[in-house]
């Protein structure tokens, strides 16, 4: 019998969408086994903190978080407080869990997920920590259940792993090697969810270009082949992808967006910096010439595709020079938005070696400059939304209030409108009546 029937167990979340997907699956598997999710974690028997170990300030979000179990766990000894994720990968931080916060009884990584329930099952019966991680195998575990956040759409994995070793990031560290799931499950998963009134999928992988499946047949199918087998799964609405390395976007996939209509017409392409002489330290392996070109390719195929991206300022050795080449870049650019980080040192990556580290205070001054120039561009664009009408995937009720509707447009902008909650999981029309720096506000067109 298994002794998980009936527990209660809350999830916290850190970092990407890889790791959002992840505690899908982890939920899904839970609930399962008789499970059930609450939102206060001082109610669960369970808790999974899942980690991130991107920036440092994620490390020190995850220590103050496990502080806190603490007490949980005194005033219920038969709590499970469990670990995963990322920094799970990294033996240091495994060292300091088992020196400093004993209370953790389970810690595991992010190869072995679908072992994870098991492993519960031997904390109860047994009384037994796991406090080891397991190594990467080479297969990838098909089947298994996922609780989504959303009804109506949902993240689809394509591929695990990085193999671009950027000097800055430690995902290679914690992800392992690029693995391509087998085209013909990917697909099968999504037929299951649009079954299931998913009307939009999100592909996901480090670097979804050089994506590599190799069917039963045995021939190899390349990111844009997927894109278009996709693309006829009847009652599938949209189609998006995440992330997309510029070094690898082919022609090929351009001509995707404009062949495939529920491609939607957006893409999240990071460019890290402006500058070639910082982009080549990054071993990012384009120029600023070369990433400029796929953006003037990328506008001359698919006219009207919206572009976000993410920024790292003061990388080791950014001059004055290179972060001005990073604010003529985004001017060149025109971003509808962008994700920026302050360069963070990430123990066991090469830039933490460099002895050119930029001083945090330099680092804040020019991180201040990017961020506004970066939202009067959104702010910009947004506004230039104002009277058009939009195609939305209604995806719930807004945050304001319960009859404020959510959703995005095909270019993946925010949009809040009025509007009755059975609209939720219908593409509808939306006229577009303001403009912010974040989000549209609308109303449902006649
Ligand atoms: N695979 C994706 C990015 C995944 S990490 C890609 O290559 O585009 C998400 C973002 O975090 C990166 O794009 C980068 O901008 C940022 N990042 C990664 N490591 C960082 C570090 N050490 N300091 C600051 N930002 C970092
Ligand atoms: Fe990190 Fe670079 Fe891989 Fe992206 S492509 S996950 S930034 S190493
Ligand atoms: Fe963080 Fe791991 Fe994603 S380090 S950004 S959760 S792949």
């Amino acid at each position: 019998m298994s002794k998980l029937k009936g527990k209660k167990y809350n999830i916290i979340t850190f970092g990407c969408q890889m790791n959002e997907h992840d505690s899908e699956t982890i939920a899904g598997m839970l609930q399962e086994r008789g499970c059930s999710e609450v939102e206060d974690r001082r109610d669960s028997d369970i808790t999974i903190i899942n980690t991130c170990s991107i920036r440092e300030n994620a490390d020190k979000r995850f220590f103050g978080t496990l502080g806190q179990l603490k007490k949980i766990k005194e005033k219920n000894p038969d709590y499970v407080a469990c670990v995963c994720g990322c920094m799970m990968q990294q033996q240091h931080i495994i060292d300091t869990i088992k020196a400093k916060y004993p209370w953790v009884d389970i810690i595991f990584g992010t190869h072995n997920i679908h072992r994870f329930p098991q492993l519960l099952e031997n904390v109860y019966q047994e009384k037994q920590k796991v406090l080891e991680v397991l190594e990467d195998r080479e297969e990838i575990v098909e089947g298994l259940p996922a609780k989504r956040l959303f009804k109506h759409k949902s993240f689809v994995n394509i591929m695990y792993g990085c193999n671009n070793f950027c000097t800055y990031c430690i995902v290679p560290y914690t992800r392992g090697r690029e693995k391509s799931r087998n085209p013909e499950d990917i697909i099968a998963e999504i037929k299951r969810l649009v079954a299931d009134e998913v009307r939009e999928v999100t592909l996901l992988g480090q670097n979804v270009n050089s994506y590599k499946g190799v069917d039963t047949d045995g021939r190899q199918w390349d990111f844009s082949d997927l894109i278009y087998a996709i693309n006829d799964i009847e009652g599938l609405e949209r189609i998006r992808f995440m992330t997309s390395h510029p070094k690898d976007l082919s022609d090929k996939l351009i001509q995707a967006f404009v062949d495939c209509e529920k491609l939607c017409k957006y893409i999240h392409l990071p460019v890290q910096a402006g500058s070639s002489n910082v982009l080549k330290r990054m071993n990012r392996k384009y120029d600023r010439e070369k990433y400029l070109e796929l953006v003037r390719k990328l506008r001359a195929a698919v006219p009207g595709i919206t572009m976000s991206t993410d920024i790292i300022v003061g990388f080791p050795g950014e001059t004055e020079e290179d972060f001005e080449d990073t604010l003529s870049l985004v001017k060149e650019v025109g971003y509808d938005s962008a994700f920026t980080f302050l360069y963070s040192v990430r123990k066991g990556t090469p830039a933490a070696e460099y002895e050119d580290q930029i001083p945090e205070e330099i680092k804040h001054e020019r991180f201040n400059r990017l961020v506004d120039l970066i939202n009067e561009g959104s702010a910009a664009k947004n506004a230039a939304y104002v009277g058009r009408v939009e195609r939305v995937l209604v995806e719930g009720l807004s945050k304001k209030n319960d009859e404020t509707l959510t959703g995005r447009t095909d270019g993946f902008k925010l949009v809040d409108f009025e509007g009755p909650k059975e609209l939720i999981g219908q593409m509808v029309d939306v006229e577009i009546t303001e403009g912010k720096t974040f989000s549209l506000t609308g109303k449902l067109a006649e």
